[in-house]
Formats: structure tokens, C-alpha cells, sequence
């Protein structure tokens, strides 16, 4: 029998430096190492970026979320990782994405550009199940276009 599926959902501060290039160079190492890890351990999520914090959805077996999410509180390049959410599930949210970027597209910022406008949008406010709607919303949109 498959190994029960969990939800995992968090939010941290950014520590990287506010150089635009700096941050995408950076952005871009996180990716690629995240995607070949979360490939291995059977993971899919998406992260994104705004207003200086990151939100994270990590799906998989339980023992393999929480040993990603060990080695990622542990990463410099964020801080006050505050965890949300972590639930089982039936079936996965991000089923092609051993992890998602989002909010690089035009329509994204456009769309952050109204959530900001309203919320001031700051993942700290919204719950766990907040964050994974927006993420799992944004990442349908990103697949339609
Ligand atoms: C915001 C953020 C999100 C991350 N997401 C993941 C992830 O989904 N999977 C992963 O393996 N590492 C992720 N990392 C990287 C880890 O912190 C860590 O650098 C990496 O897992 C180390 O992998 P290694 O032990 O194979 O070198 C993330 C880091 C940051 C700052």
C-alpha cells in the first residue's frame, strides 16, 4: 500500500537580498535543487513569492515532507518559518509540479497587484488552507495559459 499522502503549508521571511538580479540568480538555485530532491522523494508543491515572504505547499509521504521541510527551516537564505498547515489528503494539489514557482507571469502580478491592493498581501495573515487555495488557484492558471 502507498504511504498516506500529507499536506504540508508555511510561510517564512526572505533573507535574500533585495538586488533583483541577486534574488532571481538565487531563486533559480533554490528551483533546481528543490526539483531534483522533490522528484526523488516523490514531492510536488509550488512556492511563492511576495512582498518579501515566501509560502510554500509541500505534498507527499509524511516522513519525506518532514525531512525536506527540516532541511529547509534550516536554510540562511529565509527566516521565521512559521508552519501552517500539516494534514493528510486524498490526492494531491500539484500533481505535475515537483515544485512551482509562481507569481513571475503577468497575469500573477496583476492579480497580486489586487490582493496587495486589499489585503496588503501577506502570507502571515492567511491560514494554512488560505494559502494552499491561492497557490493551488495560481498554479491552475499558470497551467491554462
Ligand atoms: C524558500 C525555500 C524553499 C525551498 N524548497 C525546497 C523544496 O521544496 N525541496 C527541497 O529539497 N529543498 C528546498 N529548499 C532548499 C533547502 O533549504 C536545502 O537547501 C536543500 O534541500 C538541501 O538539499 P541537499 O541536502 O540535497 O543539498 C528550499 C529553500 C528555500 C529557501
Amino acid at each position: 500500500m502507498a504511504a498516506s499522502m500529507y499536506r504540508l503549508v508555511y510561510y517564512s521571511r526572505n533573507h535574500i537580498a533585495h538586488d533583483q538580479a541577486l534574488f532571481a540568480s538565487n531563486i533559480q538555485k533554490i528551483l533546481e535543487k528543490s526539483r531534483i530532491n522533490n522528484q526523488r522523494d516523490e514531492i510536488t508543491g509550488a512556492l511563492l513569492f511576495n512582498a518579501g515572504c515566501f509560502a510554500q505547499v509541500l505534498e507527499g509521504p509524511l516522513d519525506k515532507v518532514e525531512a525536506a521541510f527540516e532541511r529547509i527551516q534550516q536554510d540562511e537564505r529565509h527566516g521565521d518559518v512559521s508552519l501552517l498547515a500539516l494534514d493528510p489528503i486524498s490526492r494531491r494539489s500539484f500533481p505535475n509540479w515537483a515544485m512551482g514557482f509562481i507569481g513571475t507571469s503577468d497575469i500573477q502580478a496583476k492579480r497580486f497587484a489586487g490582493i496587495g491592493a486589499s489585503t496588503g498581501f501577506d502570507p502571515s495573515r492567511l491560514s494554512g488552507d488560505e494559502i494552499h487555495a491561492l497557490l493551488r488557484d495560481l498554479a491552475i492558471e499558470e497551467e491554462a495559459a
